[in-house]
């Protein structure tokens, strides 16, 4: 039996994604409670990511979640007994709900069931896990639910009326989806994926040093048409655009991304406006940078455009002679943004990316006063080109700052934070 269990364990882990937010949470406590709801399946995926991304989970189910996913299932991908009852005599004081909630960073209820969100917003506690939410100590215990239900029972006035109950007395509502539900109907109500959950949860937990400010990011490369089928571009995944896009959403920015030709997942809360040429990305970015407060220039932008797109491709016409193609300079959008009247006054803080072959510091510099940002950031290019992990220089007025080689997006986040301590203060 016991070895039967633990083969059917090692396939459920196995068919669960991994992710790549490993050491995100690390130290973090997060209590999971699951209350009943056929989304309950997904909480079991959400459970073995945050243990992936290093936090310690203490599950507890309501007695209708057990319906739908058992116990040993959330025991086995939490690694840790589960918490069903409160009558638990595990704990010597035999006060688990004071315990659990006394021992969580976090705790998220997902799924939160109408049923449970009515509970929440009327102060009951006739389970567990509604009891310890309301024992938790609200500012130490921030409680994060994340609904799931049809779209009938999402719209209902009550169940409306209920979750604004529950945001004005301190918990953090989680967005619904859209779409078929199990029920066979389609709609609002949807609990969010796993990989979605987390996100979220990821950025409730950051600190938030760019909360009201309006981040502008170009990422990726452009393209520059010859003909219809044909056209040159730059070497540009757009990682790193992507990464700083979505770390300064996770410190609190509206955030809009100006995105050339890339494939990447648009982050979690970030506007995304797709451009393919210099001209489009100049365009969506000169008009957003009228209400940014912060500019990053990530994108590889091409330094020129040909003259003339052909309307037709361009055949061979058999004499062995290449056309010959004109080009046109394209316009340097940081440049431009950097002399624009609201960057000279301070309003908007513009940090323009370098990507050199060699010599990166006086690149770095020359670039920085040609460019007219107060900061830049530097790379090397073939070190960082299509990878996961890359190192920065920042160059401003006061010097020098080494970002030694991380992930883009560790460095994503610290970049975001140089950027923080360096904008001008409002006054007090
Ligand atoms: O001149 P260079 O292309 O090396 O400058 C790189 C910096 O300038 C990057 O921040 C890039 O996004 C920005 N840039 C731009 N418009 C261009 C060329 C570069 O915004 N046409």
């Amino acid at each position: 039996m016991h070895e039967r269990r633990h083969a059917a364990f090692a396939t459920l882990r196995a068919m669960i994604t991994t992710n790549d937010l490993a050491g995100e949470l690390t130290g973090r406590r997060i209590l999971l409670g699951l209350t009943g709801g056929v989304a309950a399946f997904k909480a079991a995926e959400f459970c073995r990511l945050l243990t992936q991304a290093g936090a310690t989970v203490q599950v507890v189910m309501t007695e209708a979640a057990c319906q739908f996913i058992t116990p040993v299932t959330m025991q086995a991908l939490s690694g840790r007994p589960v918490y069903t009852s409160q009558w638990d005599a595990r704990a010597d004081n035999n006060m688990a709900h004071i315990n659990l909630s006394r021992e969580a960073d976090a705790i998220v209820v997902a799924p939160a069931s109408a049923d449970f969100i009515a509970q929440l917003a009327q102060g009951r506690a006739d389970e567990l896990l509604a009891l310890l939410c309301l024992a938790r100590p609200l500012a130490a215990a921030p409680l994060l639910v994340a609904p799931a239900m049809n779209r009938e029972m999402w719209a209902h006035p009550a169940t409306q009326r209920n979750l604004r109950q529950i945001a004005a007395d301190g918990a953090h509502v989680l967005p619904v989806g859209h779409g078929e539900q199990a029920c066979g109907e389609t709609g609002n109500g949807r609990m969010l994926e796993a990989g979605e959950l987390l996100e979220e949860l990821i950025a409730f937990l950051s600190p938030k040093p760019l909360l009201g400010q309006h981040v502008l990011v170009t990422a990726g490369p452009t393209f520059e048409a010859i003909d219809p089928v044909r056209g040159i571009t730059n070497r540009s995944s757009g990682k790193m655009g992507f990464a700083i896009a979505r770390a300064a959403r996770e410190a609190g920015a509206d955030v809009t991304l100006i995105a050339g030709p890339v494939t990447l997942p648009t982050p979690r809360g970030v506007l995304r406006v797709d451009v393919g040429s210099a001209l489009d990305m100049h365009a969506s970015t000169m008009a957003e940078a009228q209400t940014a407060t912060i500019f990053i220039a990530t994108a590889a932008v091409a330094d020129w455009r040909p003259a003339h797109a052909a309307g037709q491709k361009i055949k061979k016409d058999g004499s062995g002679q290449p056309p010959s193609l004109a080009f046109v300079e394209n316009p340097d959008i940081l440049a431009e943004i950097a002399r624009s009247p609201r960057a000279r006054s301070g309003d908007l803080y513009c940090v323009g990316f370098a990507a050199e072959s060699e010599d990166l510091l006086a690149n770095a510099q020359a670039k920085r006063a040609r460019k007219g940002v107060p900061l830049l950031a530097a790379n090397l290019g073939p070190a960082t080109f299509g990878r996961n992990d890359n190192a920065l220089l920042l160059v401003d007025a006061q010097g020098v700052t080494e970002l030694p080689r991380a992930s883009k997006r560790a460095l994503a986040r610290q970049l975001v934070a140089e950027i923080a301590r360096r904008l001008p203060r409002a006054e007090a």
